[in-house]
């Protein structure tokens, strides 16, 4: 779940990799470095903290030399030390190394290595890949040792090197993400595209277990085999404005106000492609959805419109559960596996369990050039454009807005499921706009509670575990989402007076989900409703149209709204919660 990236090229690398690690500082933000290459010697800077702390201190620009790699942490293997941070270099000095994910067999690598002489200064698993290049580089050229080296990893992995005798640059991935740019000033290689979305639109995306030799000339091969492969250049779509805070002061707002577009584009798919997908879930027979934190609630809530609208059975698995139900695959199955970023470990591994039993799988993904996408027999593109603030937000609704569509389409009502989320999709610029100077009041006000409690029923109880996780990554205030039913079947015991209860209410479901407000209100809970319409038994009220099935893109969004104004009341970083990642790279 670490941000890495090289450069090859004819500009100076060094601010070019620092704002590329700026850009992936969205996958972790522990410790940063940068090593480069000048006058054939190479030197490291790295130290604990985000981009900006680190960068204050060595001056990361100032670093000469026109080739050179980076990296931006998030600690797995080893606490968060300076000795710890990446780049990691041989015992020689000569091979600096960075590495996102995890190598398992890194013990008995370390033992390998000591027994022959090698003493490993860090914590971390990464440290022995350069030693176990310097080690074969004793017999080997540089491109055999570091095929040699990939051979003996076990683990998830993308790595990028930098060797000092030669300047070469040399990369690999297996199940962990790496995309190579191909600009006119140089080569870039980087966890994902953002580093060079200005630079070049050219891009090649390696798969699992491909090697990148770069020097003077760029090779690509299968590490496994040693054999070349060809590659096709892919064209991005994606613009750095997307991905730029513009007049925000945080991304986590402005990806909150683009969701009035962003629904709208989630829903307008390729007729074809979503006819194709009705049609593998009508043959499925048994359909399992999966993904992990908003993604899985996602899954949730349209399992909802599955029962309600297609009368359609569906397993809705937590992504990292999902080996548990094995033996209930066969050729016949179908995965439906949602992943805003397309890279996180469980889905992919629910998505490689699944293929092994002949199981057909479409992906509902944001990132073109991600894992997903490669692994899926059809991929529905969320279309929201990057997504860079660590909470999902404006995937969220996309991914609703997708589902939605599909589950009238398999009604055989697509084109009405379509106008049904475009209805919503019209009504959350006003929704943002009316709302939120109530919501930075109430953010004021309960900024300081304990916890927050939500409940909902039917469509509404996804949301409110949505809501939940928004709240507590965001706030650091204890939050948990529940069905209205079962507040009382334990944690009502946790109310006492003045502890927020958000009640989410819709038509259908008011008249018990108002009853269930009523029992927290007697023992003292101070009651938030989100509804389409004022009750005497709300404290303080937020407006939110009716929107039937399409209920839940609407609801969820005084909730962002909240979550983002309790961060700020609360002086966090809503963009950077602590001990997160965008990217959940590891298992
Ligand atoms: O990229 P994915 O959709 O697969 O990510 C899944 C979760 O890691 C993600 O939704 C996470 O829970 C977010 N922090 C939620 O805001």
């Amino acid at each position: 779940m670490c941000g890495i990236a090289g450069y090859l090229g004819k500009r100076k690398a060094s601010p070019i990799l620092l704002d590329a690690v700026r850009r992936l500082e969205y996958r972790g933000y522990d410790s940063v470095g940068i090593a480069t290459l000048h006058e054939q010697r190479l030197s490291v800077r790295k130290a604990v903290g985000n981009v900006e702390e680190v960068d204050k201190k060595l001056h990361f620009a100032e670093m000469p030399g026109n080739v050179g790699i980076a990296h931006t942490r998030w600690a797995t293997t080893g606490k968060v030390t300076d000795e710890n941070a990446h780049p990691h270099l041989s015992n020689n000095g000569k091979i600096a190394v960075v590495h996102n994910g995890i190598i398992e067999n890194y013990q008995e690598l370390k033992g390998f290595l000591q027994k022959n002489g090698y003493t490993l200064k860090s914590q971390t698993d990464t440290e022995v890949i350069p030693n176990l290049i310097e080690h074969h580089m004793k017999r080997k050229s540089l491109k055999q040792a570091f095929l040699e080296t990939l051979r003996q990893l076990e683990g998830t992995f993308s790595i990028v090197a930098l060797d000092e005798g030669s300047g070469t640059i040399l990369g690999a991935r297996h199940n962990s993400p790496l995309v190579l740019g191909l600009a006119r000033d140089g080569t870039y290689i980087a966890s994902d595209v953002s580093p060079f979305i200005e630079a070049t639109k050219k891009a090649v995306l390696l798969e699992d277990d491909e090697a990148v030799i770069l020097d003077n000339k760029l090779e690509i091969l299968n590490f496994r085999t040693g054999k070349p492969v060809r590659k096709k250049i892919f064209l991005m779509h994606w613009n750095y404005e997307q991905a730029k805070k513009g007049d925000y002061e945080h991304f986590m707002m402005k990806e909150i106000d683009e969701q009035g577009s962003t629904i709208k584009k989630a829903v307008q798919q390729d007729a074809k492609l979503m006819k194709k997908a009705v049609s593998m879930v009508k043959k499925a027979f048994g359909v399992f959805l999966v993904g992990c934190g908003t993604s899985y609630h996602a899954c949730v809530s349209a399992s909802y419109v599955f029962s309600h609208i297609a009368k359609k059975h569906v397993n809705v698995v937590l992504a990292s559960e999902f080996e548990n139900h094995r033996e209930f695959l066969t050729n016949k199955t179908l995965l439906i596996a949602l992943s805003q970023s397309g890279e996180t470990a469980d889905v992919l591994e629910a998505v490689r369990i699944a293929k092994d039993k002949g199981v057909k799988i479409i992906a509902i993904t944001n990132v073109v050039s991600s894992t997903l996408t490669q692994l899926a027999d059809e991929t529905i593109m969320m279309n929201c454009g990057p997504e860079i603030c660590v909470l999902s937000t404006k995937s969220y609704t996309a991914q609703l807005a997708i589902l939605t569509a599909l589950v009238y389409g398999l009604a055989g009502k697509l084109e009405a499921g379509k106008k049904l989320v475009l209805q919503a999709a019209a009504k959350v610029p006003d929704i943002i706009r009316d709302s939120t100077p109530k919501i930075k009041a109430l953010a004021s006000k309960i900024k300081d509670s304990r916890s927050i409690f939500l409940i909902g029923r039917d469509m509404a109880y996804p949301s409110a575990l949505e809501g939940a996780l928004k709240i507590k990554e965001v706030s650091y205030i204890h939050a948990e989402g529940f069905a209205g039913g079962e507040l009382k079947h334990g944690t009502i015991a946790l109310i006492e007076d003045n502890v927020p209860v958000i009640v989410l209410a819709t038509e259908h479901t008011k008249k018990e989900i108002l009853a269930n407000a009523m029992e927290v209100k007697a023992r003292g809970g101070y009651i938030i409703g989100i509804n389409s319409r004022q009750d005497d038994v709300y404290d303080y009220f937020i407006e939110v149209p009716e929107a039937g099935m399409a209920n839940p893109i609407l609801m969820i969004i005084p909730i962002q709204i909240l979550a983002y104004y309790l961060a700020i009341e609360r002086n966090l970083d809503p963009d950077k919660p602590r001990n997160l990642a965008k990217s959940v790279t590891v298992k």
